[in-house]
């Protein structure tokens, strides 16, 4: 992953450069640095690991008058997170200095051949092969060097390089990874996201793979992978970095959380209307619907999470096969695809490697792809034959909350639309869903309510020895993305596993010191979820249960946390809600990191 973010201009680089990190930490926390080109060509780089407020304290070491910069935060891939593999990378001179985000799949054999030619590394990381290599082919002109060594490279990369011997230019490549120019007055920019430099201008290119972008502060130009040169393409953006505040909230996710019932609300806005579903974005795929065979979701994470139901209620009303696959297995072993199978490719970033890989194995066999993408210009949003996005507003938090409930409603709405425009939902139908739709709002207010029960129990639990997250049908989905919230935000043990499966294994981890975490909804197979809680319980494991829409919830539960009634595939995601409190009062309790867990990223640009 890791966030890259570039400026050639009068500003104060080493400032403007470190803004522009702040907004791009979701992509990586575990080290950060900033290189600065003074006009009479000195590089000067500092960099240290840990979260930025290590790097904040160390910017006043870097000079005030530099004419250009680079600056990355990491999510480390090859070597650790410490100063030494920290981004910007220089060679032995001094005389470069290169941010990366990707990785460079070849770098051992690279690194093997550089280092025989005499090149010292510094560094163990993947990305300090790329030094070396543009060191050994500079001729005088940078983009000439990038060029040559472009062609020597397997993997994924968005890099931005400076050399000393040619003051104020920053050259930028990307492939598979993201990466924009943006277009200022007598300034320029390069940053993996819009958000980096939206407070500068708005006016954005979006690199296509393979292109190579040339910057200074006069101006910038923009060429294809043979060396040609191509016409900038503006486009006007709003990405806004406004959004990002706390707040009255301790924390992103609590703020975010509690957005729900609005964020779900402008999931629905014109999109259910009238007594039905219909969603305008899905006219541009309006002549594949007929002759669909088959629907693909793909997506990684709670993203995979959020597709479940849908997909089960795809399966249900067109009666073809329908199925979720996780993005990284899809992508490599994907099922029979052709022009009559729909993929639907869900992601909040737009940028997840996996999620772009698939969809680019779909639009290779000719598949029609529908996109459900929260983050509005993201390189998802430009792959697909129709996109829907979530509305969901800018998450921070690196758990994703409000745009996994999005994600599962706008997923479900497609499914409608799409069911009702093949002639599988009657009218009739499309008006109950919609009636219950149009109170999700409604009933994620009352979940948020009913979740702060999930304070006292999570003190109670705190300490137990792992957890077991279960339901049957729809629910499962939630048990799983339940479990996932726990792991990522506690660092506690915590698997989803379908009920009727507990007893073929994984009951043997039951007892007093491990929890089950059931996801209780009105829906057939509750009588056989009931049965399987009580064997839980028979071996004296708590059952702390999210219930909708049944009585009685104490025979079969210690705790119990009750949401609205509701059909199954609504109920379940509502019932998502008081799992994310559960999860982020338990990262309390642990004293984590709840916006920045160890480890992770928000956007996960690498395979
Ligand atoms: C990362 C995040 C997860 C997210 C997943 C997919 O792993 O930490 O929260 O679910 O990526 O992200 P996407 O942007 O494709 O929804």
């Amino acid at each position: 992953m890791c966030g890259i973010v570039g400026y050639a201009g009068p500003q104060r680089a080493s400032e403007l450069l470190f803004a522009g990190l702040r907004t791009l930490e979701y992509r990586g926390y575990d080290s950060a640095g900033v290189a600065t080109a003074a006009a009479n060509g000195s590089i000067s780089i500092q960099k240290r690991a840990g979260k930025l407020d290590n790097l904040q304290m160390a910017l006043p070491l870097l000079p005030t008058d530099a004419i250009a910069g680079i600056a990355h935060t990491r999510w480390a891939t090859h070597g650790e997170a410490s100063d030494a593999n920290a981004h910007p990378h220089s060679d032995e001179s001094g005389g470069i200095a290169l941010v990366h985000n990707g990785i460079i799949e070849n770098f051992s054999e690279l690194k093997r051949e550089l280092e025989a030619a005499g090149h010292h590394f510094s560094s163990t990381t993947d990305t300090e092969v790329l030094v070396h290599l543009i060191e050994s082919a500079y001729q005088g002109d940078l983009r000439a060097a990038i060029f040559a060594v472009l062609p020597r490279l397997r993997g994924q990369w968005a890099i931005a390089v400076m050399h000393k011997d040619e003051p104020g230019r920053i050259v930028a490549a990307r492939k598979e990874a993201p990466l924009v120019i943006g277009i200022g007055d007598g300034e320029q920019f390069v940053a993996s996201d819009p958000i980096a430099i939206a407070a500068h201008t708005r006016r954005i290119v979006f690199l296509r793979d393979g292109e190579v972008a040339d910057l200074t502060k006069s101006g910038a130009q923009l060429f294809a992978a043979d060396g040609s040169e191509v016409p900038l393409r503006i486009e006007e953006v709003t990405t806004s970095a406004s959004t990002n505040e706390k707040g009255e909230y301790t924390h992103f996710m609590q703020k975010e959380m509690a957005e729900q019932p609005q964020s779900l609300r402008a999931a629905m806005l014109g999109r259910v209307t009238d007594g039905t579903v219909r969603i305008e974005e899905l006219d541009a795929i309006s002549a594949n619907i007929a002759g669909i065979r088959s629907i693909e979701f793909v997506a990684c994470g709670s993203a995979y999470n959020a597709s479940l139901a849908a997909a089960a209620l795809a399966e249900r009303l067109f009666g073809i096969p329908a199925r979720s696959s996780v993005a990284s297995e899809f992508r490599y072993d994907p099922p029979a695809l052709g022009p009559t199978t729909l993929v639907i490719a869900i992601s909040q970033s737009g940028e997840t490697a996996d999620t772009l890989g698939a969809v680019r194995a779909a639009r290779n066999a000719s598949a029609p792809v529908i996109a459900i993408v929260n983050s509005e210009g993201s390189t998802l949003t430009r792959s697909a034959d129709a996109v829907v996005l979530l509305r969901a507003g800018v998450e921070v938090s690196v758990a994703a909350t409000k745009s996994f409930t999005s994600q599962a409603l706008t997923a479900l709405l497609i499914v409608l639309d799409l069911a009702r425009r093949a002639g599988h939902l009657s009218a009739s139908d499309a008006a109950g869903w919609s009636k219950e739709l149009l109170e999700i709002p409604e009933m994620a207010s009352s979940a948020l309510t009913a979740s702060e029960g999930m304070r006292a129990i999570a003190a109670r639990f705190y300490g137990s020895e792992g957890f077991m997250f279960t339901s049957r049908g729809e629910g499962f989905a939630t048990a799983l993305e339940g479990a996932l919230k726990l792991k990522e935000l506690s660092y506690l043990h915590a698997e989803g596993i379908p009920a009727g499966e507990m007893k073929h294994g994984p009951i043997s981890l039951l007892g007093p010191k491990h929890p089950v975490v059931a996801v209780v909804l009105n829906s057939h197979t509750l009588q056989k979820l009931v049965s399987n809680l009580m064997e839980a319980r028979a071996r004296l494991s708590p059952v702390i249960a999210v219930v909708s829409g049944v009585d009685e919830a104490g025979e079969f539960a210690d705790e119990t946390i009750m949401i609205p009634a509701a059909r199954p595939e609504i109920a379940a995601l509502i019932a998502s809600i008081p799992l994310q409190r559960f999860a982020y009062e338990m990262a309390l309790c642990a004293g984590a990191s709840v916006d920045q867990p160890k480890n992770l990223a928000k956007s996960v640009t690498v395979e």
